[in-house]
This record gives C-alpha cells, sequence and structure tokens, in this order.
C-alpha cells in the first residue's frame, strides 16, 4: 500500500477508516487542497488497496508548502534521481545542519526533493515548521537509526503522484471549475485548540481564524454547486460554528506535535460533510 513518504503534522494515516468509506467511488475530479502527506490521495489512488481504492479520472494536489510540491513532482518525474541523491545522505549532526541551510535556488530538482526528505527523517518530531521567512527553522532530531531513504516506499508513491496535478499554491486556486460529479477533501491546518497551541506554522504565511472563515465561505458555496465537500478539523466552538449547518461526525485522534510529550494524548476531531454520509 502506498503510503506518505513524509511524516507529516496532521497526517492522516490514522484516520483513513474514518475518512475512506465516506468518498464517493467513482469521481470526477478529486481534488486534495491541503495535500501535506497526502495520506488519503495515496491511500485511494493505490488500485492495489482493495475496498479503499477510488477511481477518479483527474486528480488536484494543492500544498502551500513549496517544498513539498517540488518533492511530490520530482518523485512523480524522476524517482531514480530523488533516490541516488537521498542515497548520499548520512544521519549525522552537522550534515543536519548544513542542509538546511543550503540555498534551495541552486539544487536541483531532485536535489531539493531528497533535502526535503532528509531533513523531514532527522528533524526534530519529523515537523516542517518555517519561520516568518519561510525558511526550515525545526532542530535536529534525536532518532536513533531513521530510514533516509525507503526506496520502496518512494516506488510506489511515484506513479500515484503522476496521475495527480501538483501546485504550490493557495488552496483556493485548486477550486476552479468544479461541479458535481467532484470531491473536494479538506484538511486545513488545525483551528487552534488553545491560546498558546504550540504548532501554527507549515507556511510563512500562517493559517489563522480568518482562514478558516474563508475556507468555511469556499465549502458551502462549492456543496451549493453540487461538489462533494468533507472536512476534517479540530473540534472547537469555532469549527463547529462554521460547519453548523452540514453533517458533522466526532472521532478521536492521537495528536502527535506538541512541545510537551504529556500534551499529546487524544484529540477529538471533527469530521464535516456537505451531504450526509451513511455511517461507516
Ligand atoms: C493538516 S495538514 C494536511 C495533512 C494531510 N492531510 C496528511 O495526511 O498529511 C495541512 C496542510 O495545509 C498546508 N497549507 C497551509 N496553508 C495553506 C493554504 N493557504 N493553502 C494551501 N495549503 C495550505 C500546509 O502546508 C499543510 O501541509
Amino acid at each position: 500500500m502506498a503510503l506518505p513518504i513524509v511524516k507529516w503534522a496532521g497526517g492522516k494515516r490514522q484516520l483513513l477508516d474514518h475518512l475512506i468509506p465516506r468518498i464517493p467511488l467513482h469521481m470526477a475530479r478529486y481534488v486534495e487542497p491541503f495535500a501535506g502527506g497526502a495520506a488519503v490521495f495515496l491511500a485511494i489512488a493505490d488500485s492495489a488497496n482493495g475496498t479503499r481504492h477510488r477511481h477518479f479520472e483527474e486528480a488536484r494536489l494543492c500544498d502551500r508548502n513549496e517544498e513539498l510540491v517540488v518533492a511530490y513532482r520530482t518523485i512523480a518525474a524522476n524517482v531514480d534521481g530523488v533516490i541516488a541523491c537521498l542515497k548520499k545522505y548520512r544521519h549525522d549532526e552537522a550534515v543536519f545542519y548544513e542542509t538546511r541551510a543550503l540555498d534551495v535556488a541552486i539544487l536541483s530538482p531532485e536535489e531539493r526533493a531528497a533535502r526535503l526528505i532528509f531533513l523531514n527523517k532527522t528533524c526534530f518530531n519529523g515537523l516542517w515548521r518555517v519561520n516568518s521567512k519561510g525558511h526550515f527553522n525545526v532542530p535536529f532530531g534525536r532518532y536513533v537509526n531513521p530510514t533516509l531513504c525507503d526506496e520502496e516506499g518512494l516506488r510506489a508513491a511515484a506513479p500515484l503522484f503522476a496521475r495527480a496535478s501538483i501546485d504550490a499554491h493557495d488552496f483556493t486556486e485548486s477550486l476552479t471549475n468544479l461541479g458535481p460529479g467532484d470531491f473536494v477533501y479538506f484538511d486545513p491546518p488545525y483551528a487552534p485548540v488553545s491560546e498558546t497551541a504550540f504548532f501554527t506554522s507549515y507556511a510563512k504565511e500562517g493559517f489563522g481564524h480568518g482562514d478558516q472563515e474563508r475556507l468555511a465561505h469556499i465549502f458551502r458555496s462549492l456543496s451549493d454547486r453540487g461538489v462533494l465537500c468533507m472536512l476534517s478539523n479540530a473540534d472547537t466552538p469555532l469549527t463547529r460554528a462554521l460547519y453548523k449547518d452540514f453533517s458533522i461526525d466526532v472521532v478521536e485522534a492521537r495528536r502527535s506535535v506538541n512541545s510537551k510529550a504529556t500534551k499529546r494524548g487524544n484529540v477529538q476531531e471533527i469530521i464535516v460533510t456537505s451531504w450526509a454520509p451513511p455511517q461507516p
């Protein structure tokens, strides 16, 4: 089964059993505007995946994170080249900080993709967090012997990414010309559960209260046009209010991204659908 090639905050592997049964068996377009690790896309696109597999004529993936998008596109186009670059890395703190400091503008797409994967596998908690200038700023992690190059995983994901258009921009730009027969799965950065929530910045622009409102507005207008929409988010008063007119189910999720291990327990998430689905 094709799995995410990166560890990603908010990754959806653990919620697949809740999410996938809600996805139609056949779609004209499958759209994931906040792709991140793309756990859902990789699961449904893989035809070896039995009951999880879904048919779509076109897939669109989008994420604000340009490094991630370059990596996915390059894996689709030249997985051998990415693997060759990745094999040159070794797990070492000095190599980590040198790689972190590299100017991506002077790297080939294959080197850029390998840099992202190496940093993701070796940084603290597998986070991708950037500062206000957009520079990756997560420190070295404490893994004992991380797998830097999962050749099999990369080869499994490559043909699936090759079936999608993958773009680095704001989520709204992936939502043009959609109508009945199309399906969108929104997995935005979580609405903060508390004011001091540790992890908020996948991208230098952040994703604030206004963005959550903008997203809910778009969810409604797509749904009015007959597009089937599904969204996952933290269960908070804000998200409850924004989606009160839609079907909301609560599920338990394990939240692994918190600066304090003691605060990493289970949290409630909601799955919102623009239609009332049969219970999985
Ligand atoms: C919760 S994660 C998605 C996790 C994903 N479903 C998975 O399985 O790994 C949210 C993603 O939204 C991206 N993002 C943040 N702001 C965005 C924006 N305005 N438009 C598009 N993507 C955005 C982040 O870079 C991040 O990868």
